[in-house]
């Protein structure tokens, strides 16, 4: 069995959210994951920005970070701007932002992004097979160029070449398992502009990284993975959700004892450098985890809320309601 149908047997684990990436807007991504306290670009961020900053400081020119996967560009905006992945996910899970148009939650987003402060020195591309996902983040200044291309199918064009042979770090959150070592062959081979690229992907536990790291090292990278800490991606969907999870990362022969067995898919986190940068700064001395430091959220309770007003709609439809609405309770006046 090739890797490729490998990771679509294992994917069969996973609830299909690929509705929600498909949206106009980033609405429905932190509704629904956000509910299931999707956290992984939040626990990326600094691991991000320490990479950044050792990749600055081995060029002059701005670094750009190549997202694989990036959907609606969180993990950019991350990146670029002095903003908190809680203070997005209230901002498009707010009350007020459910009755916009995807067009006015867009022309707002051009003005919020604009009035962040910038992070000096990083741009990010962002690939993704989601046509509206990368038109969004492209459009609302996230990515400085978005690419909306299936490297799993296909090489890069010549100018989709060009773009990414500017890249200095790939990075990936939640999409090992969707893309495979080919992906990564055909951004590698292109990806160099005189100076090789780093990558660091955060990896579900099910799927092993062993191709992929193969493939990188065909195009001189050595991967570490980075040792003791393990980075929570999402609370299972579902018992279902869970039980499948838990048997592929045991087949895999981990133990999933106090981590896939509270509740949680479970990331590692991979880098690949050339060798002589590996052997110049291992990546348990270039990376450090701080755990505790980034606070978490309480869970978005009210994500039915926004369905609200058609529920009751469709309620007062089924005719057992007045269309104008129940009859007051008479409220009885004590004699
Ligand atoms: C779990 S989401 C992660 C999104 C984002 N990285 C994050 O953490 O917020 C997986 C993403 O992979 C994308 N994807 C699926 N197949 C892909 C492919 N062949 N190439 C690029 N992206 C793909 C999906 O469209 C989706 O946006």
């Amino acid at each position: 069995m090739n890797i490729s149908s490998n990771f679509a047997d294992i994917n069969e684990a996973k609830t299909n959210f690929t509705d929600l990436y498909t949206s106009n807007d980033p609405r429905n991504y932190f509704k629904y994951l956000g509910q299931l306290d999707y956290i992984i670009p939040h626990l990326a961020q600094p691991i991000f920005s320490q990479l950044i900053k050792a990749r600055q400081e081995r060029q002059d020119q701005p670094v750009t970070v190549l997202d694989v996967g990036c959907s609606y560009a969180i993990n950019g905006a991350l990146m670029k701007y002095a903003v908190d992945y809680e203070a997005l996910r209230q901002r498009y899970t707010a009350p007020s932002m459910q009755s916009l148009t995807s067009a006015e939650v867009l022309d707002l987003d051009r003005h919020f992004y604009q009035a962040w402060p910038k992070v000096p020195g990083v741009k990010v591309i962002g690939l993704d097979v989601s046509k509206n996902a990368v038109r969004y983040a492209q459009d609302c200044g996230i990515l400085d160029h978005g690419l909306a291309i299936d490297l799993e199918s296909r090489d890069p064009t010549a100018e989709e070449a060009e773009i990414l042979s500017g890249v200095d770090i790939i990075v990936s959150t939640g999409c090992v398992g969707y893309v495979t070592a080919k992906t990564f062959r055909r951004i590698a081979q292109v990806a160099r502009n005189g100076r090789a690229p780093w990558a660091a992907n955060f990896v579900l536990r099910m799927f092993p990284f062993d191709d992929i790291a193969a493939t990188l090292d065909g195009q001189g990278l050595v991967t570490e993975r980075y040792e003791g800490a393990t980075f929570v991606q999402r609370r299972f969907a579902d018992r279902g959700e869970m039980e499948k999870a838990i048997r592929a990362v045991e087949m895999r022969g981990l133990d999933t004892d106090g981590h896939e067995t509270e509740g949680l898919y479970h990331s590692e986190l991979f880098v690949s450098r050339p060798a002589e940068e590996v052997a110049r700064r291992p990546i348990q001395g270039l990376v450090t985890v701080v755990s505790g430091a980034n606070k978490l959220w309480l869970v978005g309770a009210n994500v039915l809320g926004s369905y609200g007003q058609a529920v009751r709609k469709s309620a007062r439809q089924v005719g057992l309601i007045p269309p104008g609405g129940p009859a007051r309770r008479q409220i009885a006046t004590p004699r």
